[in-house]
């Protein structure tokens, strides 16, 4: 039996709302409290499919990790050493972070492991972890597609390397600066396009020693990492769909509170804000290692664009939701240079194409992105190809479609955003949730 949605028009959306902790903050505060001396506190945690499945197998590598009656987890660091050996392989379910941020955590373990995932994580890209992995000294073997499951072999040594990122990915970043805590010498990261660096800030708060100049990272050794209390703030790509939803819909006023503003996940705010939306950041707090913010959305007449390619690496996430906006701007949105959105949790371009296409919304297909003619949304059936935002991105459609949108396979919604249903009905989305 799988969850379908259906969302009728929706006359506005209004509320003052938090929405649910950061996705890659929280499975970076499991990972790297696990190997952090010392017991602490993580507040706001994402309890999501994709994060449990991080602390699922950071608690089969040993780790206590224990949910406190308010909604907080005590996490006993076990130090840079202590990880144990896992008695089965280690599930990732859907979450691309979870497997490669671990694959580079396990490489420097004295121990073998094995990392598996779903049907999807298991068609996803692994040899963009697996070459830097290895020349770091990793032992690790991808099955034959260069796809999961990712089997590694007890590590003996792991040297320090010089990569110069040929791809735009946090993940591999993450997963070679996780590796790199177990190198003796500094490991220095070049990256074309900075990407998130929530590893990078969260690793420093906790006593480690990561310098970043001039899209240089530089890995310096650390003995040990120190167990912190962290809060994890509102996740920027959950906001976004609710922020696209007041900018489409009339005379619509949404604030959304303490939101993680770091500067390299804002791309979609820019993106936005070209594109005419009303938007204002308030109350900004730099205290501990992520900014954060109030965000104030007001409905707003928007434009299309040329999307600047400086932005897609800081929007990656946010492409599905900022194509339902340009679906309704006047004129055309083009997005080029985004290749990677074909290997996200599905072919981003081509399911969102074929999406809009489908509720009366004209655009063109390139190989490294879209052409979307603003015009009405018709209603229609959709199918989401299971892919979480792809699936909210529909839904956030239906607010100004003519019929229903009938959104297929949006089980995985709860991977991300397991609130996200209950959530929007309470700001006045017209949404229904069927199983069948
Ligand atoms: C993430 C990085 C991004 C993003 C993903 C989460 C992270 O992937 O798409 O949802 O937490 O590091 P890439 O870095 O592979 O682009």
């Amino acid at each position: 039996m799988s969850e379908q949605y259906i969302v009728s028009p929706t006359s506005r959306i209004f509320g003052k709302i938090n929405v649910p902790g950061d996705k890659s903050i929280s499975h970076r505060s499991l990972i790297l409290l696990s190997i952090s001396q010392g017991t602490s506190k993580i507040s706001g945690l994402l309890e999501s499919d994709d994060c449990i499945s991080t602390l699922n197998i950071c608690q089969l590598l040993g780790v206590d990790i224990i949910k406190q009656s308010n909604g907080d987890y005590i996490v006993k660091g076990q130090g840079l050493f202590g990880l144990k050996e896992p008695k089965r392989n280690l599930d990732c379910g859907n979450s691309g972070t979870s497997m490669r941020l671990l694959a580079g955590l396990l490489c420097g373990q004295k121990f073998s492991s094995c990392l598996i995932g779903d049907e999807s994580l298991t068609k996803r890209p692994m040899e963009r972890i697996l070459i830097p992995l290895q020349l770091m000294g990793g032992k690790m073997h991808l099955s034959k597609n260069n796809t999961a499951p990712i089997n590694i072999d007890a590590a003996q040594k792991i040297s320090p390397i010089v990569y110069q990122m040929p791809i735009d990915s946090a993940q591999i970043k993450s997963s070679i600066i996780l590796a790199s805590l177990y190198a003796k010498k500094t490991t220095k990261v070049i990256e074309n396009n900075a990407t998130r660096d929530h590893t990078e800030n969260m690793i420093n708060f906790l006593g480690g020693n990561i310098e970043t100049e001039n899209k240089i990272i530089t890995i310096n050794p650390c003995e040990k990492l120190i167990s912190k209390d962290i809060n994890i703030p509102g996740d920027i790509s959950s906001a976004m769909f609710i922020i696209v939803g007041c900018l489409i819909s009339e005379k619509s006023e949404v604030t959304i509170c303490n939101v993680g503003l770091n500067k390299f996940r804002t791309g979609a705010l820019e993106i936005l804000k070209m594109m005419g939306a009303k938007i204002e950041i308030k109350n900004v707090n730099n205290i501990g290692p992520e900014i954060t913010g109030d965000i104030f959305v007001y409905s707003s007449k928007l434009k299309g664009i040329s999307i600047p390619s400086k932005y897609v690496a800081s929007a990656i996430d946010e492409f599905p939701i900022i194509f339902i906006a340009a679906a309704n701007a006047s004129g055309k949105t083009i997005l080029k240079n985004a290749e990677e959105l074909k290997y996200k949790e599905s072919n981003r371009l081509e399911v969102m194409s074929k999406g809009l296409k489908k509720c009366g919304i004209a655009n063109d297909l390139y190989d490294d992105g879209i052409e979307i003619t603003g015009g009405n949304f018709e209603g229609g059936l959709v199918d989401s190809c299971g892919d979480h935002r792809v699936a909210m991105s529909f839904a956030i459609a239906g607010i100004v479609s003519k019929k229903d949108i009938h959104i297929l396979n949006t089980d995985n919604v709860s991977t991300s955003f397991p609130a996200f249903y209950n959530l929007v009905k309470k700001m006045g989305l017209n949404i229904k949730r069927v199983k069948s």
